[in-house]
């Protein structure tokens, strides 16, 4: 459903953008912000939310998430994850290649984009997975097609593994975008397994993984990038970093500066391994959980700007797939509905500033990726918003998960704060606990050549 009126107003909010926080009205007419001013005088023609004090931001872009669409929509699809993900203040999202068939060709890329048409609660970009052998598509590759190449350095769910050096150099040589990587060595991994098996069998406890997908395993795969990069001059961006001793690798910069930037996820600045204890396999992801202090180093980075963004890696599998032994249960956990509010609970805690979550979140991936006139609110931008209530504490139940694959490593935690509206593309399209239906995102448009 379209909305009744072209004019929306949001009142009385506390407006998180550009790193203040402020009292500000937003007016919004079709797609687009119209307005931004202390006070704007509603008419009849405009339809109202007042955000009674609340928090408003633009909504999170998260530049890394599997949705699991085409060929593995058991786990999750473009529908259903899009809308989880706007229950938890995500308006925008960038897919990993990693589905089947595996989105590797420029064929696949504009094939993935036609099934995700008129689907995605959410604006949509999809990366182009590198292969050790599909370099004339990347030279191809036109700079709006894709988000980025994604190159997992590492092997992880759904046999990517680029392991040729020779490949590697030729894709950072000629990435026509940008190159994100999955950073973890995987023959020091399989090494590690061999050693961990040799001992337990079978039985290799949960509380193994962080020492089996080791720091030294990140380590080397991280600095073997960066090196790369730096030899071809290639924009890199590493995911899901996860480890102390890596930080020293990137710099204090600000990203429109950098070359090299870096991005961790909400499960890594909020879980350590701890917690294998008590959720084992359902916290299994790679790279792994770490230490406390590795957790402690990572929230550090952030606040430094050594982290440039925060992402999810919302990564669906059936609870029955989970509930398997550790080297059967396969590795990634959902993330979407919570992103924001974990971060959320970080701020209450001290550990990072409203202003900051909104700048790894929102503002950065918007400026790294090029994505056109979302991320910021802005007057002539379009209207892509989330109002948070952090006065209302947000308890997460199965009966609230939104994600098809339906468990959460987070049931039972009562967060601070709630998702309280979303907005994309000026439609209201979760408000209250409820997800108004309106199938509102759009694709996403990319404009940042190497
Ligand atoms: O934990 C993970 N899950 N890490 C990855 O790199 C892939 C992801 C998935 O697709 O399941």
């Amino acid at each position: 459903g379209i909305r009744r009126l072209n004019k929306l107003l949001i009142t009385n909010a506390r407006l998180v953008n550009e790193g203040e926080t402020r009292d500000a009205d937003v007016l919004i007419e079709g797609e687009r912000i119209s307005r931004i001013e202390a006070s704007i005088t509603p008419s009849d023609d405009i339809e109202v939310i007042d955000a009674a004090g609340r928090l408003l931001m633009p909504g999170m872009i998260d530049d890394q998430v599997h949705f699991r669409e085409p060929g593995l929509t058991n786990k999750g699809d473009l529908a259903t994850e899009s809308a989880a993900a706007v229950a938890g203040g995500i308006t925008s999202f960038m897919d990993m290649p990693n589905v089947n068939p595996q989105t590797t060709t420029r064929q696949a890329l504009a094939d993935k984009y036609a099934l995700a048409e008129h689907r995605c609660t959410a604006n949509y970009g999809f990366y182009l997975g590198a292969t050790n052998r599909n370099i004339e598509e990347i030279k191809a590759l036109g700079v709006g097609e894709a988000c980025g190449i994604k190159v997992f350095m590492g092997a992880s769910t759904g046999d990517m593994l680029v392991d040729d050096s020779a490949a590697l150099e030729r894709i950072f040589e000629y990435a026509p975008v940008m190159v994100v990587t999955h950073c973890e060595h995987s023959p020091t991994i399989w090494d590690n397994e061999a050693k961990a098996r040799a001992e337990y069998g079978d039985a290799v406890p949960m509380s193994e993984h962080p020492a089996i997908r080791s720091a030294a395993a990140c380590l080397k795969s991280s600095s073997m990038a960066v090196e790369m990069a730096r030899r071809f001059d290639a924009l890199l961006h590493v995911l899901h970093l996860t480890t102390a001793v890596e930080m020293a690798l990137f710099s204090k910069a600000h990203r429109s500066e950098k070359r090299i930037t870096a991005e961790v996820c909400v499960h890594h600045l909020w879980f350590d391994e701890s917690r294998y204890e008590d959720l084992g396999t359902r916290i299994k992801c790679n790279p792994a959980i770490k230490a406390a202090s590795d957790r402690a180093a990572l929230v550090k980075a952030v606040n430094e700007g050594r982290i440039d963004v925060i992402a999810t890696d919302h990564a669906p599998h059936t609870s029955s797939e989970k509930k398997q032994s550790y080297f059967k249960a396969p590795a990634g956990l959902p993330l979407v509905q919570h992103a924001l509010l974990v971060l959320f609970d970080l701020a209450d805690r001290g550990e990072i500033s409203r202003e900051l979550i909104v700048e790894r979140a929102c503002h950065a991936p918007a400026d790294l990726f090029g994505v056109q006139e979302r991320g910021y609110v802005r007057e002539g931008w379009y209207a892509d918003l989330v109002i948070v209530d952090p006065d209302r504490p947000f308890r997460v139940e199965k009966s609230n998960l939104l994600c098809k694959c339906h468990w959460s490593p987070f049931e039972d935690h009562e967060f601070s704060s709630t998702i309280d509206t979303t907005i994309v593309n000026g439609e209201v399209v979760y408000r209250d606990g409820e997800l108004t239906r309106n199938i509102a995102g759009q694709r996403l448009e990319f404009d940042r050549a190497r």
